[in-house]
């Protein structure tokens, strides 16, 4: 979490630019934000609570900077205030710096250095003390190396010093990309924040750091088309074979940039990188005819899985063969990718009678004893950069086992650091809420089931009905009827949900859509698990959530409803067919084994009326992040 972007180069209009880019990364946090910019060797400071996309850019208009650092807060260490905002800098004001992720041992740096020294609670701000005290003794780029070597912890940093005009940008755990521009440089937690200046970019891997020289001054001469002051830089590149990952990206091998030099953060030596091209279109994030983001991606579900099974079918089979030749094989994803997870788990037992263990991957490091090299772990994320999947994965290779991984972005740390990396092609997912990601994760899972049992037509065929049922039923009469629901029980607080089988990963999912944007508290239960205590607090017109699929679970799900009733809940059934049991009835087709990809729909309807409707911002709500980078 934490958006973080840094610009170094010829333009004047750095803070515009940076605060620009730092909207594009608000997903990653939005407590509070904050620049930092050598303004003709002295430091400039800005930094307030609240969100930076209420921000207008033209407050930086007259004031001109070309090296700027930024940061979009998503509080860990210290509450959300102004002094905790970041940049944070050095007592001698020649040393800023921001932060994504956590220095776990900065309570002891801060007491060694005096904290009397200290104006803020955060981790953070022991970074560019400590690179100041080193800074006594050294060049700037010694003192950051030797501070990084005392810092423990998943973190990326961008620090800046006045004094010589660099930028240095370092990576422990978490993401950093470094856009590469025509004598200009970017470097950001996520591509977006620079993709209308350059589709260049290098990643910098975990223990690597950056060091890129600036001009001392702005006093050369303005390339008055381009609007831009004049420098020279030269590199020279090779074409390398593409890694196979990420298909919408080619790399070229840079032997050598005038103006960048990689480092290895333990070793000092000197390291090559690739430069990557992104094919990336910058337009498809914008929320066009909608209110928010998050009805936008839901609406979207009507092309969304289509894109996911638009897979070659050889790719598809390996995967199979990849599962079916595992000795033990694990999915493991959060929040809502692990109620996918979960799906797919019964995904696989139903179609394709395999075992497959799910684990919440903040959970899976303890299942360390099971993993062998024959092992198979399948990582499931959005955003590619979730801390807790991250770690899964590493407990995964220490036992040599194979990873795969299904991901939204390309290029993302999962998808470079697996051995095999599936694009659900969803788009970007922008709103909190993960929607069109979740279904196209299902689809996937569901695809590769089909797969495994030389049944990937039959599964194709499934899916592309699925797609059009879809299409079918978000319809305008289907939103209005939504909506009436929603009115109907914005006012309660607590709403429970029911579901077995492949629905009860569902009813889970649906808890988290309902909680985390209405802040309404939502339970989700196997349906047969409430007898069992849950059903105590069912009073008389409790909001009870049943889904009720054409399966084989059917008749329970439909006593478990009952039982419900009988307690005075008000049962909003999403199935198929109108059951007597229903005092709302939300149709959805028939999709057979396929029926979380429909009855999740409504739901995640009814989570964003329920917001809108309780006056709230579905897209960004409290205390959440997109990117979810620390553990
Ligand atoms: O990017 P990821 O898919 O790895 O994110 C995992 C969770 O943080 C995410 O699904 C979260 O639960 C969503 N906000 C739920 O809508």
């Amino acid at each position: 979490m934490c958006g973080i972007f840094g610009y170094i180069g010829p333009r004047t209009n750095g803070l515009e630019l940076v605060v620009d880019g730092l909207k594009k990364l608000e997903y990653r946090g939005y407590d509070s934000w904050g620049v930092a910019a050598d303004r003709g060797g002295e430091l400039f400071v800005e930094k307030h609570v609240g969100k930076i996309s209420g921000i207008d850019t033209k407050i930086f208009k007259n004031t001109s900077a070309s090296l700027v650092i930024g940061h979009t807060r998503w509080a860990t260490h210290g509450g959300v205030t102004d002094i905790n905002a970041h940049p944070h800098f050095s007592g001698d004001k020649t040393v800023a710096v921001v932060q994504n992720g956590i220095i776990e041992n900065y309570k002891e740096i801060r007491d060694e250095l005096g904290r009397e020294y200290f104006i803020s609670q955060t981790d953070t701000e022991v970074i560019p003390q400590l690179i100041a005290r080193y800074r006594k003794t050294m060049n700037f780029q010694e003192a950051v190396l030797a501070a990084l070597r005392r810092l423990k912890g998943r973190y990326a940093i961008v620090a800046i010093n006045v004094g010589t005009h660099q930028l240095i940008a370092a990576r422990c755990g978490c993401p950093l990309i470094v856009g590469i521009g025509q004598d200009e440089h970017f470097v950001a937690s996520d591509i977006p924040a620079f993709l209308e200046y350059t589709q260049e970019v290098m990643y910098l891997d975990d223990n690597e750091m950056v060091i890129i020289d600036g001009e001392a001054s702005d006093e050369r001469p303005l390339d008055q088309a381009r609007g831009r002051r004049v420098t020279s830089s030269k590199r020279r590149e090779t074409s390398r074979p593409s890694s196979g990952q990420a298909r919408d990206e080619k790399e070229k091998f840079v032997t050598d940039h005038s103006s960048l030099h990689f480092l290895n953060i333990e070793t000092s030596q000197p390291i090559q990188k690739r430069l990557v091209n992104i094919d990336w279109k910058a337009e498809s994030a914008e929320k066009g005819e909608y209110d928010h983001y998050m009805l936008k991606e839901i609406m979207e579900q009507k092309a969304t899985i289509l894109r996911a099974i638009d897979q070659s079918d050889e790719d598809i089979l390996k995967i199979a063969q990849t599962i079916r030749e595992s000795r033990g094989c694990f999915f493991s994803g959060c929040g809502t990718a692990g109620k996918v997870c979960m799906a797919g788990e019964y995904f696989f037992s139903i179609i394709a009678q395999r075992h497959v263990n799910y684990a919440p991957a903040s959970e899976f490091p303890v299942y360390h004893h099971f993993l062998r090299p024959e092992s198979l772990l399948v990582v499931i994320s959005q955003s590619g950069e979730t801390a807790d999947v991250l770690e899964a994965m590493e407990a995964a290779k220490k036992k040599k086992a194979r990873v795969l991984s299904i991901v939204n972005v390309a290029g993302s740390t999962i998808a470079r650091q697996s051995d095999t990396s599936l694009l659900i092609n969803a788009g970007p997912e922008k709103a909190v809420a993960s929607t069109k990601a979740a279904t196209s994760q299902m689809t996937l899972l569901l695809l590769i089931a089909y797969a495994m049992t030389e049944r990937l037509q039959e599964g194709r065929r499934l899916l592309a009905e699925v797609a059009s049922k879809i299409n079918d039923m978000l319809n305008p009469r289907f939103l209005v009827y939504i909506k009436e629901i929603a009115q109907l029980i914005r006012e309660h607080n607590n709403l429970y949900i029911i579901g077995k089988a492949e629905n009860y990963p569902m009813a889970l999912e649906s808890a988290i859509k309902i909680q985390e944007v209405s802040y309404i508290h939502a339970e989700g239960f196997a349906a047969g698990e409430l007898k069992h205590g849950p059903i105590a607090l069912v009073s008389h017109g409790t909001p009870c959530i049943a889904f009720v699929a054409n399966d084989e679970v059917r008749e329970d799900v439909l006593s478990n409803t009952m039982e419900l009733k009988a307690r005075g809940a008000y049962i909003i059934g999403v199935s198929p067919e109108r059951h007597d049991v229903f005092d709302e009835w939300i149709h959805v087709p028939d999709v057979g084994v396929a029926s979380p990809l429909v009855n999740i729909i409504p739901i995640q309807l009814l989570a964003y009326y329920l917001s809108v409707l309780r006056g709230l911002d579905p897209d960004m709500p409290r205390n959440l992040a997109k990117s979810v980078t620390v553990k």
